[in-house]
């Protein structure tokens, strides 16, 4: 790639946070997906090169746009393939909750995992832990690797879980550990991402999340050089079928370099609300104020950007 697309892009999570942020606590889930979605396709159609959605808001049918297959942009080239959550977290825009952000990430055609959307069992580490876990080991001996790699004890660890019935089992496990427990009512994409960031006060994300999700805090895992282990876990008969339909299975463990491919990979978020990674819009003196993140990995940078955007 010869142009830094990853800071055209910021842009583009830019548009789509300030869009969504009008729909803060308003009790409307489609509105603030909606907004997100208008605002992401035409700042995308802006910008020079030639996209192709892999991971966006469903078929065709689904949505009605950013679906998975949809072209953007209004050049030829570069051909990129995106990974795209308009607004990661809608519920938590639409009710005021913590950490919602606008994601697209991007790289060559082919590099990027394309699958149904569906759920996945994931644990994800930043890099000095990045080669002792293992989906299939039990919870304390990975908090205890993972320890040993970060020169830490079990105790000073924090383990972010989303706070779903289904990780009661989970979460035990992790305290009888002795780790910390970090619950988030959404968004796991940030989490799995903040095990990257030094000082994010995360080490560790487990649990059962999205499985574009997973594509998504991939690209930005492998750039920075952490893991993300994760493997199918289809959740009823329905998503079962979206398995077989494209030919997967609920038995192969993916990492970061099997869902995002290469060195030529872009990821770009802005934040709507508060989370672990990101600060979300704030209003002030007239302006609007956004808080991005772009990783690129040619140059293996991460950037935080702040924008203040004249009403
Ligand atoms: P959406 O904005 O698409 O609802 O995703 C929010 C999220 O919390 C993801 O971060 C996470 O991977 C997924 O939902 C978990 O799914 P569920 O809410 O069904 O447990």
């Amino acid at each position: 790639m010869d142009r830094n697309l990853a800071l055209e892009f910021v842009r583009v999570t830019e548009a789509a946070a300030i869009a969504a942020a009008d729909w803060i606590g308003r009790g409307d889930a489609m509105a603030a997906d909606g907004a997100a979605v208008d605002a992401m396709r035409a700042r995308f159609n802006d910008i020079d090169f030639s996209g192709r959605v892999v991971i966006g808001e469903g078929s065709k049918d689904e949505a009605p746009e950013l679906y998975t297959g949809e072209k953007v942009g209004k050049g030829r080239k570069p051909l990129l393939d995106l990974a795209v959550d308009p607004l990661e977290c809608t519920d938590s825009v639409a009710y005021g909750r913590a950490n919602a952000m606008c994601v697209a990430s991007s790289g060559p055609r082919g590099s990027l995992f394309s699958g149904p959307d569906t759920y996945m069992w994931k644990i994800a580490v930043g890099p000095k832990a990045s080669k002792v876990i293992d989906l299939d080991a039990t919870v304390a001996s990975n908090l205890k690797k993972i320890a040993a790699a970060l020169g830490k004890k079990v105790p000073d660890l924090t383990v972010i879980v989303l706070d779903r019935d289904r990780h009661v089992g989970l979460i035990a496990e992790i305290r009888k550990a002795g780790a910390k427990v970090r619950l988030i009512t959404d968004g796991d994409v940030a989490a799995a991402l903040a095990t990257c960031i030094p000082g994010s006060g995360i080490d560790v994300l487990m649990g059962i999340g999205g499985s574009t999700e997973a594509v998504l805090a991939a690209v930005a895992i492998k750039i920075l050089g952490g893991e993300i282990l994760c493997r199918f876990k289809p959740k009823d008969d329905h998503h079962k079928g979206l398995l077989k339909k494209h030919s997967l299975n609920d038995r192969k463990i993916y990492c970061a370099e099997d869902l995002a491919k290469g060195k030529d990979l872009t990821f770009t978020a802005t934040g709507v609300i508060d989370g672990p990674l990101l600060e979300g819009v704030r209003y002030a003196n007239g302006d609007i104020i956004t808080h991005s993140l772009v990783v690129r990995g040619q140059t293996e940078t991460l950037r935080y950007i702040t924008t203040h955007h004249r009403r």
